[in-house]
């Protein structure tokens, strides 16, 4: 018993896979292994002889057994490591370039972003409205009727309208303050939102192009004041350059708001350069005021309840003024050298609190 006992357990130590191990088991084990064969013999021994034998073949089958687990247990960690060992992969190494450089962020999509987060820190949410507008939103509602000039002024793309068309007229929107409508009607007051957008005019020069940015804002409660209005604008646009801007009102006009003012900011030129935030020089940035009562009350807000501010100035106006950038028109060229060389790399957007 002890010659079946060393040969199987060799054998088990020394088969290389399962398939190995597989027939040891037969031959050891099996129906008709020598194991089985040697059982069998014990019906032909004496009582005595059998006693002996029996319980030891019973435990020569159970070490067998657990012998050929054992190993195949270690046979199968042995696959997993080569395979491990295989298929090692270094995922420090540096990724392969795809033959296009990265992309840069647009300065416009920049701004926009450093201007939500910090109207964003000031309480306002961000609402949104579509770029083809009815001329309910983007005017009469506004309190520009039809014959207002203002509607000449803004140079309005207007939808082609196949005769007996019977839905409104629409335009492509001319400024941002149709939200201030749609936002009121859908929520009512009090509000406090900005709604950055794209906006359309015919239009196209050095500092004009068809399709700009603004940012509108709007904030209405039971006595918001022109104060506040002058405290959000100082207090943004000094987060927006990192400096400390002043900030002047003009007094203006606008339908949509009663008083009205134009904004603007501090700055000085030094060598054909705009600093802003120092020097004696000012630059308009942006129009607002105190929201009319007629567009109150055609938002379905009851003016002798609620008042607020609103305010629009143009996103890409106040990108050219942070970063330096000269000539509107090539915002909306792509043209990918301008890109480079003006695009914020994802890498290293200046961050937003950080730098502002
Ligand atoms: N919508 C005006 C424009 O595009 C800008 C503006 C002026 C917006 C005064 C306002 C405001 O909300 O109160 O020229």
């Amino acid at each position: 018993m002890e010659d079946l006992r060393q040969k199987y357990i060799g054998m088990i130590a020394t088969a290389s896979d399962e398939s190995a191990l597989e027939s040891v088991r037969l031959t050891a084990i099996g129906k008709k292994g020598e194991i089985a064969l040697a059982m069998r013999e014990l019906g032909r021994m004496t009582p005595e002889e059998r006693q002996t034998a029996g319980p030891r073949l019973n435990a020569l089958k159970d070490e067998i057994t657990s012998a050929l687990a054992a190993r195949k247990e270690a046979l199968t960690d042995a696959a997993l490591d080569e395979r491990l060992r295989g298929e090692w992969l270094d995922v420090t190494l540096p990724g392969r370039r795809r033959g296009v450089e990265p992309g840069t962020i647009h300065p416009v999509s920049q701004v926009w972003e450093e201007c939500t987060a910090i109207f964003a820190d000031m309480g306002f949410a961000v609402a949104e409205g579509p770029q083809v507008e009815t001329d309910f939103y983007n005017f009469d509602a506004l309190n520009i009727p039809s014959h207002h000039p203002a509607r000449g002024e803004m140079d309005t793309f207007y939808m082609h309208r196949d005769a007996g068309d019977e839905r409104p007229p629409h335009v492509l929107r001319t400024h941002t303050s149709p939200v201030q409508i749609r936002s009121l009607q859908a929520q009512g007051a009090p509000i406090r939102i900005i709604a950055p957008g794209r906006v359309y005019r015919a239009d196209y020069d050095q500092t004009h192009t068809p399709m700009f940015h603004q940012i509108e804002g709007l904030a209405i409660d039971r006595d918001i004041s022109m104060a506040n209005l002058k405290w959000v604008l100082e207090e943004f646009f000094t987060a927006y350059f990192g400096t400390s801007v002043k900030t002047r009102f003009r007094a203006s006009h606008f339908p949509f708001t009663e008083p009205s003012a134009e904004v603007d900011i501090q700055c000085s030129w030094v060598d054909g350069q705009v600093r802003v935030g120092e020097g004696d020089g000012w630059l308009e940035v942006l129009g607002s005021g105190m929201v009319h009562p007629h567009v109150l009350r055609s938002s379905g807000v009851d003016p002798d309840q609620w008042q607020g501010f609103a305010f629009g100035m143009g996103i890409d106006r106040i990108a050219m003024l942070k970063y330096g950038l000269p000539d509107l028109r090539a915002f909306f060229d792509s043209d990918l050298r301008w890109l480079r060389h003006y695009g914020f790399s994802p890498l290293q957007v200046p961050t937003l609190h950080g730098g502002i």
